[in-house]
């Protein structure tokens, strides 16, 4: 059993990272301004409210507890908007994970699971993107994780503080119990959309363009589901816990679906129609991002239990019936 800090705990995947956390028989300590998360998506554990930006917050955090390890959620996720307003994505993603890289060295904590993104790669050259492939993001938010890793690499040989990067591709789906789900806001990805289209939540769908090259022309996702992501992160605690070197990795199921094909699925999932009409293309979208994952297969022992896009679409689908029940 270790003692487990889990920043940005009451967001999407903070928040289903702290449930498995919990029933696996760990302490959990959760942090979050509350900036963009939900205090009740947070089950158990001690919950803390604070801000990265705020050094004293982290002091008494951090004197109060002794950790193992951290878990690095909190940040700001759109990549449209950190094209608009860069200021606050370095400040967000950047700044405040570098504070808590320092809070973590004064008080001699050096376990460090971090949340990258697919985005560090730009504009794939090869399909699948495995981790050689070369970094050039296209945007502040995939620059912003991108520097997060290299200062992660400095923080290694100067400070002795381990990390493993985690560069998420499409995380989607939901709780398979049913508890936890997506609630961004505003809510901009593509399946949660495309669920609350098929419940007329929504008007209507809009398909960012069907002019790549695609076979039917829309763009290509590889949706990774919340779980497995939070199998991965415990995962690459324990990898680090044994004494394995810092290190970046690629999580995604190495399946593609164009956005016509995730339309088809939601539709038969939920048994509705998803209307949808064709809006042009929204920038910074690559055509294409498909993972190769065999890196964090073969060090991280992952090995994905939701693959199919079938039941990551269901357990969404579950968990937007039951929002509109409350
Ligand atoms: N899409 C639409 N209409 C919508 C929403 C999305 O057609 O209303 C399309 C997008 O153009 C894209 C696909 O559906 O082709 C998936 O879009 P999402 O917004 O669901 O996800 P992204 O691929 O844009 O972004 C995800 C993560 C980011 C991460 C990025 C990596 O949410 O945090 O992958 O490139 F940076």
């Amino acid at each position: 059993m270790a003692n487990i800090l889990v920043v940005g705990a009451a967001g999407f995947i903070g928040s289903h990272m702290v449930k498995m956390l919990l029933s696996l028989g760990h302490e959990v300590v959760s942090f979050d301004n509350l900036s963009s998360g939900h205090r009740d998506a947070v089950l158990g554990g001690r919950f803390v409210l604070g801000d990265l930006a705020d050094h004293l917050s982290l002091d008494k955090l951090f004197d109060e507890s002794h950790f193992d390890g951290v878990m690095q959620f909190a940040s700001s996720i759109q990549v449209g908007e950190s094209v608009r307003d860069p200021s606050k994505y370095y400040r967000n993603n950047l700044v405040n994970t570098l504070n808590l890289l320092d809070a973590m060295v004064r008080h001699d904590v050096r376990h460090l699971v971090f949340s990258s993104s697919a985005a560090v790669f730009g504009e794939p050259c090869a399909i699948p993107i495995n981790e050689s492939h070369p970094l050039c993001p296209l945007t502040p938010y995939g620059q912003s994780k991108l520097m997060v890793e290299r200062i992660l690499a400095d923080y290694d040989h100067a400070y002795g503080l381990k990390s493993v990067s985690l560069r998420y591709f499409n995380a989607a789906g939901a709780d398979p119990d049913g508890l936890l789900g997506e609630r961004h806001d505003p809510e901009t990805h593509l399946i949660p959309l495309a669920l609350r289209a098929a419940l007329g939540h929504i008007d209507r769908l809009t398909i960012f363009g069907n002019d790549y090259a695609t076979p039917d022309g829309t763009c290509i996702r590889d949706y990774v589901h919340v779980e497995d992501l939070c199998h991965a992160h415990r995962n690459a605690l324990e990898y680090l816990f044994s004494g394995a070197a810092s290190d970046a990795f690629n999580l995604g199921n190495g399946q593609g679906f164009s956005v016509q094909e995730v339309l088809k699925t939601v539709e038969e999932v939920t048994a509705r129609r998803v209307p949808a009409n064709l809006g042009s293309r929204r920038s910074g979208d690559p055509a294409r991002l498909v993972a190769d994952s065999d890196k964090a297969k073969t060090l991280l022992h992952w090995s994905p239990k939701h693959a199919d896009l079938r039941t990551i679409i269901s357990h969404a689908w579950q968990w937007e019936m039951r929002s509109l029940a409350i």
